[in-house]
């Protein structure tokens, strides 16, 4: 894999499930060693600094799934972040309060959306209320090089539009690499997109190519979306429930609403394999798994 990102650029990296572009964060953050080749910022050779090293170099990231201190209320995990960018110790005679960096967590608060949370305990948020904590932390003291993995996951409409408008308010010399799914997102905030595929570099183009190169349209576009159900139907005893339903899905959340007794629970425990009289194609990560049992469809999950 060779990739070369110029300074200030907005790079998206689309792919599949595991088309190894955590990995790659994972290698230019420090998460994990390389077994071969190397990892330069700005012209430094990082391939053997640890995690820390880097991020205090200003390589940070955030990761797919949220990681914030449950237990430290949003103001203590946005503090610790800016101290840990910081570097010299705290005074063991001066409050905290009383802090240069104290006065930093208003404005990296409000830069997320999240100056209305601070005294709240990062444990307490939903899922989609994580997501910006967590950028925050990312964000404390300028980073150079800033690594968002899947960072529209689980946000809701208003948050995502406020993610797509957060690169403009960005430094323009701060280089953006986002990992993400959501094509509306990655076209719009990056400069030039990386398509990954089994592990390779697939393509690197900008965002109006990606609608045009055939090969990408082919393998890219054209890959089975994770979870895909197609002319579902399921009997209780000689009651026929379920005719003929359809869904699919990659990353993405998918709601199912309709009013009781409409098979939202019984679409569900057929997927999950609960229900043995079914009928129809369930294929999940490639596996066909319609008439498999609970256990088994769980090992595929
Ligand atoms: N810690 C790990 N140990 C072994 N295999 C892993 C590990 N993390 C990821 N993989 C595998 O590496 C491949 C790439 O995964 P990943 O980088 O997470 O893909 P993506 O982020 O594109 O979905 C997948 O086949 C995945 O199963
Ligand atoms: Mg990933």
């Amino acid at each position: 894999m060779e990739i070369s990102i110029p300074v200030g650029q907005r790079r998206a990296v689309l792919g599949a499930n595991g088309a190894g572009k955590t990995t790659l964060f994972n290698m230019i953050a420090g998460g994990l060693p390389p077994s071969e080749g190397s990892i330069t910022v700005f012209g430094e050779d990082m391939t053997h600094f640890s995690a820390e090293k880097r991020a205090r170099r200003g390589v940070r990231r955030t990761y797919q799934r949220s990681l914030v201190f449950g237990r430290l209320t949003v103001r203590d995990n946005l503090y610790i972040a800016i101290r840990g960018a910081t570097g010299p110790r705290l005074s063991f005679w001066r409050r905290v309060e009383a802090e240069p960096d104290h006065a930093c967590i208003g404005a990296l608060a409000a830069q997320v959306d999240r100056a209305h949370m601070l005294d709240r305990l990062a444990s307490d948020l939903s899922h989609g209320e994580h997501r910006q904590p967590e950028l925050g932390m990312a964000l404390a003291h300028p980073p150079k090089p800033l690594l968002l993995d899947e960072p529209a996951a689980g946000l809701s409409m208003r948050e995502r539009e406020n993610l797509m408008a957060m690169p403009a308010a960005l430094p323009r010399d701060l280089t953006l690499i986002m990992i993400e799914h959501d094509l509306d997102i990655a076209l719009t905030v990056s400069d030039v997109v990386t398509v990954m595929h089994n592990g390779h570099l697939l393509a690197e183009c900008t965002p109006a190519e990606i609608s045009t190169n055939q090969e990408i349209q082919d393998i890219y576009m054209g890959v089975e979306p994770l979870l895909s159900v197609s002319d579902l139907h399921v009997y209780y005893g000689s009651s026929h429930v379920l005719h003929g339903v359809s869904l699919a899905t990659d990353s993405a959340p998918v709601s199912i609403v309709w009013r009781n007794g409409m098979g939202k629970m019984t679409r569900c425990q057929a997927i999950m394999g609960l229900i043995p009289s079914v009928r129809g194609t369930v294929r999940l990560g490639g596996q066909d798994i319609i008439g498999k049992r609970a256990f088994r469809v769980t090992r595929a999950c």
